[in-house]
């Protein structure tokens, strides 16, 4: 039996983009979802693109027995954990199911993988745990803050592997933090894929690309930047998924180091440079009107990327362009349920 990764949520965005990376760089991969945010149509999509289709087990990370089930019968080497939920809108209105999908199911995973001696860790973080930049860009040592449960799972988790590698030194674990991944795999065959109403910024332009919405609305034109627009970090999602591989590799030389990395680009785009990227790219108008700020926002944020560099040897290659051209591919793509 070969090692193999076991993907939480390796059937969501980011989660299979990165089992495809990992699959390409030579990898055996095990998703285990719950499907509460994605298809089962993902996986054979992933072996039209890398020939091998992941292994799969439908189950939730807070299922221990099912967990537990999934170690014994299978030679795991190492955990990236990608499932939980990500809603920052919802988590406020339902931050139970948050803490308990988000806190509760990673010491669930945790545990199990404790008992069964597999200390190697590839956690999903997110910039949203510098809460309001004291300054730019972020390295990896500014104070960190929550200001929604979504951001504060996440910081809660950070804490707890810092814990756990405190009290026993033999994990290996990263802590990635990413900033806004955006765009789709190349081929159109995998991408984002929000239920209802997009809370993000692309997919929602994509969808008034399309003609599915209306009108754009851009929340705020009055912030300290460039245009007055909001400025962001935005990563296409295939660099993400090459970071994590490097993150990956690392952490199987590593010794003596929790591992916190950011993952951007460090540059920032404004969201109505972002809009005109996208009108570009899908040779449509994208409707919208400027409107009052949302709860919540901050007006800019980039990563410092060099301790990725330094650490990883990885940087982000893709531009704006082939974010919207491969997001907007996705959109239109036969078969896409995006
Ligand atoms: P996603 O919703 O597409 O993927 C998450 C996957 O986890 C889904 O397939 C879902 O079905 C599964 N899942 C959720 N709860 C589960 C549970 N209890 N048990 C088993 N499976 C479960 O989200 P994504 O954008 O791919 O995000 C992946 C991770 O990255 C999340 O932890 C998210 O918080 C983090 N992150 C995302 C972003 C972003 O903007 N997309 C930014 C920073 C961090
Ligand atoms: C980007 C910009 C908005 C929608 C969120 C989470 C963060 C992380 C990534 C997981 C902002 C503007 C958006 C719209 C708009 N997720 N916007 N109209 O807010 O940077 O980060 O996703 O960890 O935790 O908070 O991303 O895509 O929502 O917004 O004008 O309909 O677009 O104000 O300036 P954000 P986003």
């Amino acid at each position: 039996m070969n090692s193999t990764i076991l993907v939480t949520g390796g059937s969501g965005f980011i989660g299979s983009h990165t089992t495809v990376a990992l699959q390409q760089a030579g990898y055996r991969v095990l998703i285990l979802d719950n499907l509460c945010n994605s298809r089962l149509e993902v996986l054979s999509r992933i072996k039209k693109i890398t020939g091998t289709e992941p292994g799969f087990v439908k189950a939730d990370i807070r299922d221990s027995k099912a967990l537990a089930a999934v170690f014994q019968s299978n030679r795991i080497a190492a955990v990236m954990h990608f499932a939980g939920l990500k809603a920052v809108g919802e988590s406020n209105q339902q931050p139970l199911q948050y803490y308990d999908n988000n806190v509760n199911g990673s010491v669930q995973l945790l545990t199990v993988m404790k008992q069964a001696g597999v200390k190697v860790f590839v956690f999903s973080s997110s910039a949203t745990v510098y809460g309001d930049p004291q300054r730019l860009p972020l390295t990896e040592d500014h104070p960190r803050s929550a200001t929604n449960p979504y951001g504060h799972t996440k910081l809660v988790v950070e804490d707890i592997l810092e814990s756990l590698y405190k009290a026993e030194g033999d994990w290996r674990i990263a802590r990635l933090r990413y900033f806004n991944p955006v765009g789709a795999h190349p081929s159109g065959l995998i991408g984002e894929a929000p239920q209802g109403t997009p809370n993000n910024l692309m997919p929602y332009v994509a969808q008034v690309a399309v003609g599915a919405r209306p009108r754009l609305q851009i929340f705020g034109g009055d912030y300290n930047t460039a245009d007055g627009t909001g400025v962001r970090d935005y990563i296409h999602v295939t660099d993400l998924a090459q970071g994590h591989v490097a993150a990956l590799r690392y952490c199987e030389q590593m010794q003596d180091e929790l591992l916190t990395v950011n993952l951007g680009t460090g540059k920032g785009y404004s969201v109505l440079e972002m809009v005109h990227a996208f009108e570009q790219a899908s040779s449509k108008p994208i409707a919208y009107d400027i409107v009052g700020r949302r709860a919540g926002d901050i007006a800019a944020c980039w990563a410092d990327t060099t301790q990725a560099e330094r650490k990883l040897g990885w940087r982000a290659s893709k531009s704006i362009k082939e974010m919207c051209d491969d997001a907007w591919r996705w959109q239109v793509a036969p078969g896409s349920w995006a």
